[in-house]
């Protein structure tokens, strides 16, 4: 294992470290970067039947469910299928109606966690198409869906999913454009998010550049604290949702992922001086929103850790600790936006002297219902 590990302290900063190319490695021959097409073999004979579905259910567990969230609304502009998102064990718990036309998609890492395994044969029994995205070949989930999608990120090892889940997000992206390629009206946004998907791995690099930052914030103004709240909203929700679950894996501080939309109705009674905000504020069609929730919070006089781009030359943002990552696509961004936290959470862990890959509690694959 420490020869695996190669210059790394542990499984899961490799991984993270691996980022730049096990996103190219989700794309390779499935991405043409000079005809801006998508060829997901795995997909290729249903993709006359997923295009025809009344609607796509995904269902997934832990990471796996936040790269279902962070692609859903890229999804629904681009394919037009109205699509919901189930946590596997509710779902099951609901025993909710699944007919025939319907798309069933199981996302999963590992391939073999028995909630999404066990709602896998739910919508197999009722004649749902069932497609499987996973990293692990051979497994459960891809063995017994109808077709899929391998997201090919290489083994992760560490029980904190990272380069999983980056490579699920565009795995997803990837399984949108396809099945929109026919809508010319669609075509210059296409063709757009295709090219951002080709400036991925460097921008992914310069992230990980703000290790070294991140590792200070940790040790500094996050260090010793009860709780963390992260926030934003619109894409970014599944970031902060995905935040929070990486900080309390593996650094055991409560932390909160809050859609800032959400702010009103409850999360700001928590708000004053002393609680620890982190908001993430690149720029989209939303920022105003955003930069609403922020003045609201620092109103209340928190001070708070500000995920932006790293051009972005705002008055207010002098003012407060920010972490500066590149600008993409709207639809990409939560690709860089989470891998400060990502970092963050690793050494919040490692200050504390905390068993970074194999957190106490939790296991990589929970096999159990
Ligand atoms: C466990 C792991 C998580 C993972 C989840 C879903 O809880 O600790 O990191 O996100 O299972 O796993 P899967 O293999 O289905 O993606």
């Amino acid at each position: 294992a420490e020869i695996m590990k190669g210059k790394f302290d542990h499984f899961m900063q490799k991984e993270i470290y691996e980022q730049p190319e096990s996103v190219v490695n989700t794309m390779r021959g499935r991405v043409n970067f000079d005809t801006n097409a998508i060829t997901l073999g795995g997909l290729r004979a249903y993709l006359p039947i997923i295009r025809r579905g009344r609607r796509i259910v995904f269902s997934a567990c832990g990471t796996s469910y936040h790269s279902c969230l962070a692609t859903r609304a890229i999804f629904e502009e681009l394919t037009e299928i109205p699509a919901s998102i189930e946590l596997a064990s509710d779902f099951l718990d609901r025993k909710t109606p699944i007919f025939r036309d319907d798309v069933c998609v199981f996302v999963s890492q590992s391939g073999e966690t028995a909630d999404t395994i066990l709602a896998m044969r739910y919508c197999l029994e009722r004649g749902a198409l069932c497609v499987g995205v996973v990293n692990t070949v051979g497994s459960t989930i891809s063995r017994e869906t109808h077709c899929g999608i391998h997201i090919n990120a290489g083994p992760e090892i560490g029980v904190a999913s990272t380069k999983a889940y980056t490579s699920q997000y565009i795995a997803l992206l990837m399984m949108a454009l396809q099945l929109s390629e026919d809508r010319i009206s669609l075509t210059p946004r296409r063709n757009q998010i295709i090219q951002g998907l080709l400036a991925l791995p460097a921008q992914i690099k310069k992230v990980l550049d703000l290790d070294k930052s991140l590792q200070e914030l940790a040790n500094t103004s996050l260090s010793n604290q009860r709780s963390l709240l992260i926030m934003g909203r619109g894409y970014q929700h599944a970031t902060c949702l995905e935040g929070a679950l990486k900080i309390k894996e593996i650094s055991y501080l409560h932390s909160e992922g809050i859609l800032a939309g959400e702010l009103k109705h409850g999360p700001l009674a928590l708000i004053d001086e002393n609680m620890p905000v982190i908001i993430v504020m690149t720029r989209d069609s939303l920022f105003a929103k955003v930069e609403s929730a922020f003045a609201q919070i620092t109103a209340r006089k928190a001070a708070p850790v500000v995920i932006c781009n790293d051009d972005d030359d705002s008055k207010f943002l002098k003012h407060v600790k920010t972490i500066r990552v590149p600008k993409t696509i709207d639809c990409l961004q939560g690709l860089l936006n989470i891998i400060p936290l990502q970092l963050l959470s690793y050494h919040l862990a490692v200050k504390n002297g905390f068993d970074v890959d194999f957190p106490r509690n939790l296991a990589k694959s929970v096999t159990t219902e």
